[in-house]
């Protein structure tokens, strides 16, 4: 059973979402989430891990350097995922992570990502844009902001009506359907990240065999 930390800095429904999906899975899950660490004292994360007894930690701004790293030591953890995190990760945790650390993006990398854009920043530039199309990228975490070799992708209709919220609104929707699959197949080993630096193994919701030639998946979201 891999053991999983999750780091969030808001909400937590990604993490909500991932503890769902495991739940679902009972006794076929392949791991579970030990501790919830954030930034911020009153993000509503942690009341979510409080709300099931798990760890969960504030880890503040100003913690020393390597309380990160010993705290996910602490608890032996094998996967850290990153639900809504806004800090950087300090490099010494991502390289002994490689390979073992997701994120969750609001769009389809590497458009709309890098340095500073996150939350609704994210929808504001998809809607500056003009763009057609925006969506959910899962990733492995590398040094590089937001740029690690990505794992899945799902598509999300623009409308030409959309504001920043209810775009967000309706890729939310999605990260809630992708995100647990992509942490259920790197915590089984059905996705890894090979030595070459690319994904290999059998993609959740691999949207070329189910895009828009392929059968209207039930993954698609009713738009
Ligand atoms: C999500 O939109 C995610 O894509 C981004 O931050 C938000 C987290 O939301 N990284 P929540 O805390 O999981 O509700």
């Amino acid at each position: 059973m891999r053991r999983i930390a999750v780091l969030a800095s808001g909400n937590g429904s990604n993490l909500q979402a991932i503890l769902d999906h495991l739940d679902r899975q009972g006794s076929s899950a392949p791991a579970q989430v030990m501790l919830v660490i954030s930034d911020r004292a009153d993000a509503y994360a942690l009341a979510r891990a409080r709300r099931r007894d798990l760890a969960a930690t504030h880890l503040s701004r100003s913690a020393p350097e390597g309380a990160l790293e010993s705290l996910l030591d602490e608890y032996q953890t094998d996967l850290v995922v990153l639900a809504g995190y806004l800090r950087l990760v300090p490099a010494p945790v991502v390289r002994r992570w490689t390979g073992r650390m997701l994120n969750m993006h609001p769009a389809l990398l590497p458009a709309f990502g890098g340095h500073g854009m996150y939350g609704h920043r994210v929808h504001e530039a998809v809607l500056a844009a003009g763009a057609r199309l925006s969506g959910a990228t899962v990733h492995f975490v590398s040094e590089q902001f937001d740029r690690g070799p990505i794992i899945a992708q799902w598509p999300v209709p623009v409308h030409l009506d959309d504001t920043a919220d209810t775009l967000a609104e309706r890729v939310l929707r999605v990260e809630h359907r992708l995100f647990p699959w992509c942490v259920d197949a790197v915590a089984r080993g059905t996705v890894t990240l090979g030595a070459d630096g690319r994904v290999h193994g059998t993609l959740p919701y691999d949207f070329a065999r189910f895009g828009v030639e392929g059968p209207r998946h039930p993954f698609v979201p009713d738009e």
